[in-house]
């Protein structure tokens, strides 16, 4: 007996004002669509007729424009966590009306668990297939993991399934399920390679908690990457480079490293650039979302393997992923981002993370998330799961952004995402900073050195005003963010007055 099916507006009609959604997915992979947008014309109908209408969205990562944009245009999200990319999600968030909570992903299922984010009513998981096997239900994500086995499972009202014909059936079996245990009976988690599998390749509840299956056939809302540009692509050869010369100096070893890469364009250039580098060995990848480029790797046989959540792919890639099954299907094992993100594992494999700054200070302090310390660019997303337990942890970033008005290295970052402690290394287009085995002053003149030639002379006068103050970090509070102030105040950080600002 197959599930009931119904209509989006049938599934949204049992979703009441005040409560709390678990979603599929991760990124706008894998997530639901057809039923948000549905949520977002009720709250619209709802606020016209003088009602209220807010929900709370807990999710593996960002969604699309149908959910995290629709819903936060119809002011109808209250609460949500704990990353999002969306560009009309950040004006409102921004605008604070929404109470966003910006969470590690490794972390986000372990919460709800805890019952920290309250009770989850609803979890709408997007399928490519949902099949019933006795009076069980197995579920058949598509393009992410995330959170589904944990809200599908911890759902009081029941499960809503969107059957989206746009997957292909024949990715059936690219996941791997595995839900961790409740503390204290957490075991270890027996992955030793990338490739490795130890769960199941569905999602499985009791069938009678499945309270209806909308059909729908909609492509994944994919952002396209912005192409390789030579800032990008001399970052991905210095990246290389420094991989290379850390090979030949036995401070990794000679089979290489597990790969991460983080989100973005400049993430998604960098790796296609590690990948073009003859040099640098074929390599495995243990990730959060794999993207268009190694997906490309893949097929040229550069990248061997790959975990990942997400396949944060266009769709183009994503139709040439499905259109070749048999080729990567013991390639690519796709996980909830509890274990694609999981610190015991990531520090087992021994992992090379690369991810992107927004900003670096000189004393090695990155910022990922906050632009001039108060506007949320993006949530942390998994960055700080593969920092904090890599073998080797990188940030790439240009030197510059907006035209040259704005440096990458500043003297103290307007918001810390990752501390000093964990950065081992930033790499821009002029070069590498390797801050391992040094001292905090000697981090600083290594950063320098990578900072954009029109900003060294400032960065250095900064060092020199702050060593007045002495200390092991030195500083001069009252210049500390003069860059920052300056841009918010002229536009360009290149006219900042230090006399304005050193007292
Ligand atoms: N000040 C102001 N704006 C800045 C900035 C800074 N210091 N640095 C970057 N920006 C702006 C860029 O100008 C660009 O603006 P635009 O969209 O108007 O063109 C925007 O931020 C994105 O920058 P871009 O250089 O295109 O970066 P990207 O697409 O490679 O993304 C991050 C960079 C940091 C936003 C992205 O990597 C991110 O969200 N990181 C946090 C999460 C994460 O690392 N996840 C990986 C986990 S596995």
């Amino acid at each position: 007996m197959s599930f009931p099916r119904i209509t989006a507006a049938e599934a949204v009609a049992l979703i009441k004002n005040g409560e709390t959604i678990g979603l599929s997915g991760f990124t706008p992979a894998g997530a639901p669509k057809s039923v948000p947008a549905e949520i977002a014309h009720k709250a619209e109908a709802e606020h016209a007729a003088g009602r209220p209408f807010v929900i709370n969205i807990l999710s593996g990562a960002s969604t699309g424009q149908s959910c995290d944009g629709e819903l936060s245009n119809q002011h109808a999200i209250g609460f949500r966590a704990p990353y999002t990319t969306n560009s009309d999600f950040r004006k409102h968030v921004n605008a604070g009306e929404i109470a966003y909570s910006d969470l590690n992903l490794s972390n986000m299922a372990t919460q709800i668990r805890q019952g920290y984010l309250g009770d989850v009513h609803w979890a709408i998981i997007e399928a490519c297939e949902v099949e019933r096997v006795g009076d069980k239900a197995h579920i058949y994500l598509t393009a992410g993991g995330g959170i589904s086995p944990t809200v599908s499972r911890l759902a009081k009202n029941g499960i809503i399934i969107e059957l989206n014909a746009f997957h292909s059936k024949a990715s059936m079996g690219i996941h791997d399920v595995y839900e961790l245990e409740y503390h204290p009976h957490r075991t270890p988690i027996n992955i030793t390679k990338a490739s490795d599998r130890i769960g199941k390749p569905y999602v499985e509840v009791d069938a009678d908690r499945i309270v209806g299956v909308v059909e729908c056939n909609i492509p994944d809302e994919a952002r396209s990457f912005k192409d390789p540009d030579p800032i990008t692509t001399q970052i991905g050869q210095n990246v290389a480079d420094f991989l290379l010369d850390n090979m030949k100096r036995g401070l990794i070893p000679p089979t290489f490293l597990n790969l991460q890469s983080g989100v973005g364009s400049g993430a998604n250039a960098v790796l296609g650039a590690l990948g073009q580098c003859p040099e640098v060995p074929n390599f495995n990848i243990y990730t959060e979302v794999l993207q268009d480029a190694p997906v490309a790797l893949m097929k040229q046989g550069r990248v061997l393997s790959a975990s990942a959540c997400s396949l944060t792919v266009t769709n183009e890639c994503m139709k040439g992923v499905y259109d070749d099954m048999d080729f990567f299907r013991d390639k690519i094992v796709l996980r909830p981002s509890e274990i694609s993100n999981n610190p015991e594992v990531i520090a087992r494999l021994g992992v090379c993370s690369l991810n992107t700054a927004i900003e670096v200070d000189i004393y090695g302090h990155v910022n990922s998330t906050k632009i001039c310390g108060t506007k949320m660019m993006n949530g942390i997303g998994g960055s700080a799961d593969f920092t904090c337990n890599s073998y080797l942890s990188i940030f790439t970033c240009g030197s510059t952004t907006k035209g040259g008005a704005i440096s990458s290295i500043v003297p103290f970052a307007s918001h810390i995402d990752h501390t000093s402690h964990f950065v081992n290394a930033v790499i821009t287009e002029y070069g590498v900073a390797d801050l391992r085995g040094k001292c905090a002053m000697d981090k600083a003149k290594e950063l320098i050195k990578v900072a954009h030639p029109d900003y060294r002379p400032m960065l250095n006068d900064y060092l020199r005003y702050a060593e007045r103050y002495g200390g092991h970090t030195h500083h001069c509070l009252s210049a500390a963010f003069a860059m920052h102030d300056t841009f918010l105040r002229k536009g360009d950080m290149r006219l900042t007055d230090w006399a304005e600002y050193v007292k």
